[in-house]
């Protein structure tokens, strides 16, 4: 599936992306021949879907998310069951990413994509890139690294954490629009 019509699926659920900046991310994972995609913060579902098209058919998709509110629990797992009806290997993990029993419900599971879009503060966000980075084959995306405006600034955040040079000796991308998207090579 191309990239708009992916987007044009789950637009009339929240989808929390900039349209182009997910767009370049889409072509960035098409082009790396990913085959797995692990996101952390999932909401209603509508990154992982669209990036679930990005994927090599048949691939594995999980998602991990806490679900603060029921609706987007409820839209999220319509959203996987969409991708298994798709012929995709899909589910979803209802937690705290920073709870060790759900990281241990990975098993020794790796990704080519790991997407992290969850907690947005710094410690909350280091914590899911340490754990969940570390199970990426391909590539690690990280959402909101240029998102200065947000109220989520008034705290220390993965915007910060995008600037501390660790990671920046190892971008692969930055894609600057509204919120941004930082994307780091493994390997
Ligand atoms: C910005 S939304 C994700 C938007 C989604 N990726 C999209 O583009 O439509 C952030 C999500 O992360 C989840 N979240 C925040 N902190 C989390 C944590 N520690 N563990 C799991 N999920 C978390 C929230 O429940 C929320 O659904």
């Amino acid at each position: 599936m191309k990239f708009d019509e992916a987007w044009e699926r789950v637009a009339s659920r929240a989808i929390l992306q900039d349209r182009d900046e997910l767009r370049f991310l889409f072509q960035l994972v098409r082009g790396a021949g990913c085959g797995s995609l692990l996101e952390i913060g999932s909401k209603c579902g509508g990154s992982l879907f669209v990036l679930a098209q990005a994927l090599l058919p048949g691939s594995r998709v999980v998602s991990i998310d806490k679900h603060v509110n029921p609706k987007d629990a409820t839209q999220l797992a319509g959203a996987v069951r969409h991708l298994k009806q798709r012929g995709f290997s899909a589910k979803d993990i209802a937690g705290n990413s920073h709870d060790p029993t759900v990281f241990a419900q990975l098993g020794d599971e790796r990704f080519d994509l790991v997407f992290i879009d969850g907690d947005h503060n710094l410690e909350g966000a280091r914590q899911d890139l340490g754990w969940y980075g570390a199970r990426a084959n391909k590539l690690i995306a990280l959402h909101d690294v240029h998102n200065e405006g947000a109220k989520f600034r008034k705290l220390p955040s993965v915007y910060d954490l995008w600037r501390e040079p660790h990671l920046q000796s190892k971008v692969r991308c930055d894609i600057r629009g509204h919120y941004g998207i930082g994307v780091v090579g493994v390997g």
